[in-house]
């Protein structure tokens, strides 16, 4: 019998994570199919309960359903429930659904693992206050940055976020413009206005000599926060395909109690989305 897997979001044509997974299967020697299906935020519960009645083992849940699946899991990992957002669901023997968030696992996996970086002892700027920092924020703070920032166009938000997650750590919450004078490490870039080829309005001198800039979003041309790193001297400038492959690599771990490697993976859909431009 062929375990089934699927991906749900919308939209989710361009959805790389069936590729992915299929490689993870064949390289594993996993006998599973994994598709990708478009479900609409309305749909959400009646698709996923028909999935798992279907016999479906797992799900990933990718925007606009990560709330939606936070809500539907009957039992949640500590980090899901930090994350307030689901993307790897499970079908436990005991019958009941668990919600795993394995977005800031990839995140740290990919900086740490991939690219040698270490955040331990780092001053850590993040651009956004939305779903996707609030995703990342526990497995980012149990690295032990020296200090996290949260910057963002509506202050509130970010102001939010670390009132939520204050029993952590402390984390420095601010708009744009009290960024002028402070110097960061790493920044991370977590708005949502990268895909749309904007950028949040950043001071010169953000980034000291030899930093790190990471877009969690990824695009086969360099994004515009990419593009800003590389303006700005970082030592490097990367996009998220690397974090994508990791968080596909642990929900797979979650599913299948195998882990995939992921160099390759990597490699090649680097390689493949190198060829398309
Ligand atoms: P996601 O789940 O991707 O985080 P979200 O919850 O809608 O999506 O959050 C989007 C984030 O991108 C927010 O921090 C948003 O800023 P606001 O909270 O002020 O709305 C940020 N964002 C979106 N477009 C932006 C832009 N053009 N400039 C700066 N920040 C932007």
């Amino acid at each position: 019998m062929t375990d089934r897997y699927a991906v749900f979001g919308y939209p989710i044509n361009h959805s790389k994570s069936p590729r992915i997974h299929q490689l993870f299967a064949e390289q594993t020697q996993q006998n599973l199919s994994y598709q990708a299906q478009a479900v609409p935020a309305e749909q959400f519960t009646t698709a996923v309960s028909e999935f798992f009645a279907d016999g479906g083992k797992g799900l990933n849940c990718t925007v606009p359903l990560k709330e939606l699946a936070w809500q539907y899991a009957a039992e949640k990992t500590p980090r899901a429930e930090f994350a307030k957002a689901v993307n790897t669901l499970k079908m436990q023997d005991n019958g009941l659904l668990l919600g795993d968030n394995t977005d800031g696992c990839g995140l740290v996996r990919d900086l740490t693992d991939n690219h040698s970086i270490q955040l331990n002892g780092k001053r850590l700027l993040i651009l956004g206050a939305g779903g996707a920092t609030r995703g990342i924020l526990a497995p980012l703070l149990e690295q032990q940055p020296t200090s996290l920032t949260i910057a963002n166009r509506t202050v509130a938000k970010a102001q939010g976020l670390a009132a939520d997650f204050q029993t952590l750590a402390i984390i420095n919450a601010c708009g744009f413009e009290d960024l002028v004078g402070q110097q960061f490490d790493i920044i991370l870039n977590a708005t949502s206005a990268s895909l749309s080829d904007q950028l949040p309005p950043l001071p010169d001198n953000l980034l000291v000599a030899n930093g790190i800039c990471y877009d969690l979003a990824y695009s086969n041309q360099a994004t515009a926060f990419v593009r800003w790193g590389q303006q700005h001297h970082a030592q490097k400038s990367l996009d998220g395909l690397g974090m994508l492959i990791e968080q596909a690599a642990e929900a797979f771990y979650l599913w299948r109690g195998v882990r995939p490697q992921t160099q390759d993976v990597i490699a090649l859909l680097n390689a493949e989305r190198a060829a398309t431009n």
